[in-house]
């Protein structure tokens, strides 16, 4: 009935508790949605049209050049919030029980907001557009069995042309927008169902004095959104929202690149064989994820958390070694190691495939011992030092892929 209690833990006011996170990404879904509505009132779905409709969003219209850039920005802001979003709640371990199903729901809005930004992605129909969801969608070929087919189902056919089109922005203006805003009220529903959000670890044993949530948080929570609509606002009015020329369909930019989001695995292409990079990897990373709250982890859960020094220690050392590692494992693929050449006669997806990935994983195994010998067997700790190694090496991926790639995606400075 309300989506805040009437009064709530003092201690949970403070910014840095929360940072705000959560109420961010649910602004920028209003702004979106907002925004959004605005820019269907003069966009045309059609190929044929819609890069025409676009700039005549942006030149034509009283602030439609400012309207596409809030639109453009805050899609791309919202994945950054909801990322810290997540890291924040696995930094309080506010995953554990009761707040499990929640964690559970929280990645499933992540992939939301991930596949809303995509199926945006296409939506200017520049090249751009057109060739980023050429790569990404291509990708999926190198799923077994049935990756061919999901390929053609989502682009209407074997080419991505006017049917991707309409299934994108059906999906984008429809059927995503509305399964978000679902799940986004049975995740509010479990926030207040697990009694609010979690406490700070000091306070868990100690009687908390409530506050009333109006106005404490209500103001707070004012002061938070107004402060990111105005950034977003001043952001949008100095830079514009990138459109290139109207997708060609017969020339490919070289390179072509998938989205910023995917590029960590445009960037495991280049190493792995694909069927590693695009479905092995990445099921790894979400069965990981998603498993992370229903491990047994021995302790009390309202004692577990992760601000102890010895927890400092294994989050420096699991983001140094992802920071030092990936990149030499990087460039020793790209100028040293050539494994194809190596090993002849083997099919690649043993030589490029199979054999890095155990390497791989034996590396992570030789991580997960020397974490053990230096900071003790406790499983929560090893799942901090796992998930911490693994979110810092995505982002190091992504960016390779986004900033040092160049012609025939090779490495450049
Ligand atoms: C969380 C929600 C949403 C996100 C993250 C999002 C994201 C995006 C992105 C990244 C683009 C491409 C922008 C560009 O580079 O030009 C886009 C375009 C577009 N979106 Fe959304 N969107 C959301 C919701 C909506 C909704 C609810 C509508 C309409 C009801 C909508 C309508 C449009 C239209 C018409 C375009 C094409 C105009 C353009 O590209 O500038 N969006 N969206
Ligand atoms: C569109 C994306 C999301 C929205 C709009 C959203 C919204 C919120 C809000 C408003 C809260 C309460 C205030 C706060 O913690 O800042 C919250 C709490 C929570 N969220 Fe999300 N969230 C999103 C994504 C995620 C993700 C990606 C995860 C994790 C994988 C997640 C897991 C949780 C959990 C477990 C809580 C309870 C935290 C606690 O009790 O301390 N959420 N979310």
């Amino acid at each position: 009935m309300h989506i805040h209690p009437y009064r709530m833990p003092e201690t949970n006011l403070r910014f840095t508790h929360t940072w705000g996170l959560g109420g961010m990404a649910v602004t920028l879904i209003f702004l979106q949605v907002f925004t959004g509505i605005l820019l269907r009132f003069h966009y045309d779905a059609n190929p044929q049209f819609a890069y025409d409709s676009i700039l005549r969003i942006q030149s034509g219209l009283l602030f439609g050049q400012f309207v596409r850039n809030i639109h453009h920005w805050s899609g791309m802001f919202l994945i950054v919030v909801a990322f810290l979003h997540m890291i924040r709640v696995f930094f309080t371990a506010a995953f554990l029980p009761p707040r499990h199903w929640n964690w559970v729901i929280g990645i499933a809005l992540l992939l939301g907001v991930v596949f809303i930004n995509f199926t945006g992605y296409l939506l200017p129909w520049d090249q751009l557009a057109y060739w980023a969801i050429t790569v990404s969608t291509s990708m999926l070929d190198y799923v077994p069995l049935i990756g061919q087919g999901m390929k053609e189902l989502i682009r209407g056919g074997t080419e991505v042309g006017a049917s991707t089109l309409l299934n994108f922005y059906t999906f984008h203006t429809g059927i995503f927008p509305v399964a978000l805003f679902i799940l986004m009220l049975i995740h509010f529903w479990k926030v207040r169902k697990a009694g609010g959000v979690i406490l700070p670890r000091k306070v868990r044993d100690e009687e908390v004095n409530r506050i009333e949530t109006n106005p404490h948080l209500i103001k707070r929570e004012a002061v938070a959104a107004l402060g990111l609509l105005a950034f977003i606002f001043l952001f949008s009015t100095f830079f514009d929202a990138p459109l290139q020329e109207k997708a060609n369909p017969a020339f490919s930019p070289n390179p072509a690149k998938a989205p910023w989001y995917f590029q960590g695995i445009q960037e495991l292409i280049l190493h792995f064989h694909p069927f590693f990079a695009v479905l092995v990897f990445p099921s790894i990373l979400l069965a990981g994820v998603l498993a992370i709250p229903f491990l047994k982890y021995g302790a009390g859960n309202d004692k577990i958390d992760f601000t102890t020094a010895s927890h400092n220690k294994i989050i420096l050392c699991s983001a140094l070694t992802a920071i030092v590692l990936t990149p030499i494992l990087i460039f020793l693929d790209e100028y040293v190691l050539y494994l194809e050449e190596l090993v002849t006669g083997i099919p690649p997806f043993i030589s490029i495939g199979l054999v890095p990935f155990l390497g791989l994983a034996g590396m992570t195994w030789l991580f997960v011992v020397v974490i053990k010998k230096k900071f003790g067997n406790k499983k929560i700790d090893l799942v901090l030092a796992i998930f911490v190694l693994f979110a810092v090496a995505y982002l190091i991926l992504m960016f390779f892929g986004t900033f040092l790639r160049g012609q025939g995606m090779r490495l450049v400075f």
